[in-house]
């Protein structure tokens, strides 16, 4: 139905006869002369509809209107003098049209397609509009190059590309479950993978060395604009191998895939121990593009005279006192709009936001006052402050502190401007403690089959039960998490510790988890490896400001997909072939 794709027609065909096909982005009838612009997958070339060469044509294009899918017989001729698009990489040429198809009509848009601004419920429901436009066409492209690019680095690797069960039991990841009701085995129920994770080290048992899959996972969690219901890992695990091996195939896949998507990125990422990225940055994802880092002034704060901060700066263990220095701050911000910073971190929790402003005769600010002047002057010294500087600090509970600073960093980032667009800073954050507490409740932070560190006799030891680190890894891109990984642990007697400092009995270890343990009874290889996200990778790469931008069928912020209406009833009959009963019925 065609001799070339629109975007294969160029000068050296002038005077040839071609046959496009696509369907109509524009239509603009000049009395005489009628111009429709044709596109198929990605580019648009121009036809001309002359009464004068062909009524017949002519007549027709009279009907057509945006969207309908033509195909399209013409000579090639230049564009008139003055009328080239350099904007069109068709723009020198158009298409004299001879015979013209109407092979399908279309109704009136239910949206302008060019037009992002449209509600997004409207282009959901109409996606495969959406993917019709240039953008759209250029993100797939992009995410197909990426897999491609995959596939063969990791070949070349030696890895081997392995599927694994969907229809699964339930895996580690920390999310709920999607879960999936057996007819055959009348209220059981699997669970969708919400990663490959404990097949892939199944896979290491199996001797397979180096695995690979570019997966499907599933986690029933809160959704966020880089989080979907639905999402695609790189997962990947190898055998016989340390943390620095796992590293060195990360660094060697991302540099490969994105130099074939057109990124010159560095071959080696910056590294970063956990807790200096907390201390720093307050947050396990710093974005690298700019500085801002916070400097420690607890011991400074403990001989002022205010009970409140040599109070909080007493106990170092619980809590923190943190400078975030601004360059030129002071000269930048108002007063008021230092005030105005109090009222944003309090929305996460703080108790207030003090200030220090370096002014030409000294250090000011409210507090200045608790200070003798040598700890004046080991504030100025401990924050390198020059005079213009502004410097802002919390006090108070260690995470909080560095959760509401780690945010106002950003939020100061963003509204002063300083954020390089156009740049990777890749880091990977090492380190991550074992454990977290939350709500009294230990649980693992990356997940239970992360192996510990442990002394040089293989032992676990620790104060406290959250200092103790991991071999685990995370890389960070631009403040966002693209991945993350772990050595795993292959020796049961160190597994059997953790579970225990869990809280998971053996019943239940063995309930949830009972065929890997069984499977490292049998010889398991020391392994590891990690995993990155395939749709935020292309959100990085594109600069997509939502998730759903860069997977072909998204599901909304409430998990549905518009298109299809998923989820929805489903009638009894099939309930109860299922054994199930629904108590509640959805209210609309
Ligand atoms: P983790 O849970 O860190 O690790 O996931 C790895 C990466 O997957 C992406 N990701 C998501 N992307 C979109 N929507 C989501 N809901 C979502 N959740 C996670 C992130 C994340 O960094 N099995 C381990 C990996 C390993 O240890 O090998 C795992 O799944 O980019």
């Amino acid at each position: 139905m065609r001799t070339h794709y629109c975007a294969e027609v160029n000068e050296s065909h002038i005077g040839q006869e071609v046959t496009v096909s696509g369907w109509v982005s524009s239509r603009r009838d000049h009395g005489g002369l009628i111009f429709i612009d044709l596109r198929d997958k990605d580019q648009v070339v121009q036809l001309v509809c002359d009464p004068a060469d062909n009524v017949e044509a002519h007549k027709i294009a009279e009907d057509v209107r945006d969207q309908f899918v033509l195909i399209v017989t013409g000579k090639v001729r230049a564009r008139g003098e003055g009328l080239e698009n350099p904007k069109l990489k068709t723009g020198k040429i158009e298409i004299v049209v001879d015979n013209l198809i109407v092979e399908n009509k279309s109704l009136p848009m239910p949206f302008d397609l060019g037009d992002d601004k449209v509600n997004e419920e409207i282009r959901l429901r109409h996606r495969y509009l959406e993917l019709r436009t240039q953008k759209s066409y250029d993100i797939f492209k992009l995410r197909s190059k990426a897999t491609i690019a995959t596939r063969n680095v990791l070949d070349e690797l030696g890895f081997l590309e392995v599927e694994t069960p969907i229809i699964t039991k339930s895996t580690p990841e920390g999310a709920r479950d999607y879960l999936v009701p057996s007819r055959v085995h009348g209220g059981e129920f699997y669970a969708l993978p919400q990663s490959p994770q404990l097949f892939k080290q199944l896979l290491m048992v199996g001797g397979f060395d180096r695995y690979f899959q570019i997966a499907k996972c599933f986690r029933d969690e809160d959704l966020r604009a880089d989080r979907q219901p639905e999402f695609t890992q790189i997962d990947v695990e190898m055998s016989f191998c340390d943390q620095e091996d796992v590293l060195e195939v990360g660094e060697k896949l991302i540099h490969e895939v994105f130099k074939n998507c057109g990124f010159d990125i560095p071959t080696k990422f910056r590294r970063m121990q956990y807790i200096d990225a907390m201390e720093k940055y307050g947050s396990d994802k710093p974005d690298m593009r700019y500085d801002l880092a916070m400097v420690d002034v607890m011991d400074i704060f403990e001989r002022c005279d205010n009970a409140i901060f040599s109070n909080i700066a007493k106990d170092s263990k619980k809590n923190r006192i943190k400078a975030l220095k601004v360059p030129n701050g002071d000269n930048i911000f108002s007063k008021r709009e230092m005030k105005r910073f109090e009222d944003y971190v309090r929305k996460f929790g703080a108790a207030g936001l003090g200030y220090f402003q370096m002014k030409e005769d000294g250090l000011k600010g409210p507090l200045t006052k608790f200070f003798t002047d040598e700890d004046i002057q080991a504030i100025i010294e401990r924050c390198e402050l020059k005079v213009g500087d502004a410097v802002f600090f919390g006090a108070g509970n260690k995470k909080l502190v560095w959760d509401y600073m780690g945010r106002f960093r950003i939020h100061l980032a963003e509204i002063m401007d300083i954020i390089p667009k156009d740049k990777f800073e890749f880091l990977w954050v090492m380190d991550f403690p074992m454990f977290e507490e939350e709500d009294g409740r230990v649980k693992a932070m990356h997940h239970p089959f992360t192996m510990p560190k442990t002394d040089e006799n293989g032992k676990i030891v620790f104060d406290d039960i959250e200092d103790l680190e991991s071999i685990a890894y995370d890389i960070v891109v631009n403040g966002t998490e693209l991945g993350g990984g772990s050595i795993r642990i292959h020796k049961e007697e160190i597994q059997s510790e953790i579970f225990k400092l869990l809280g998971i009995s053996e019943e239940e270890s063995k309930e949830k988890f009972g065929f890997l343990l069984d499977a490292f009874k049998y010889g398991a290889p020391p392994h590891g490896g990690f995993a990155l996200g395939l749709d935020r990778m292309i959100m990085l790469m594109t600069g997509a400001s939502s998730i759903r931008e860069v997977i072909a069928f998204p599901k909304t912020q409430k998990a549905q997909c518009l298109l299809t209406d998923a989820p929805s009833p489903v009638d009894g009959e099939q309930l109860n072939d299922l054994s199930i009963r629904v108590r509640k019925q959805l209210t609309e």
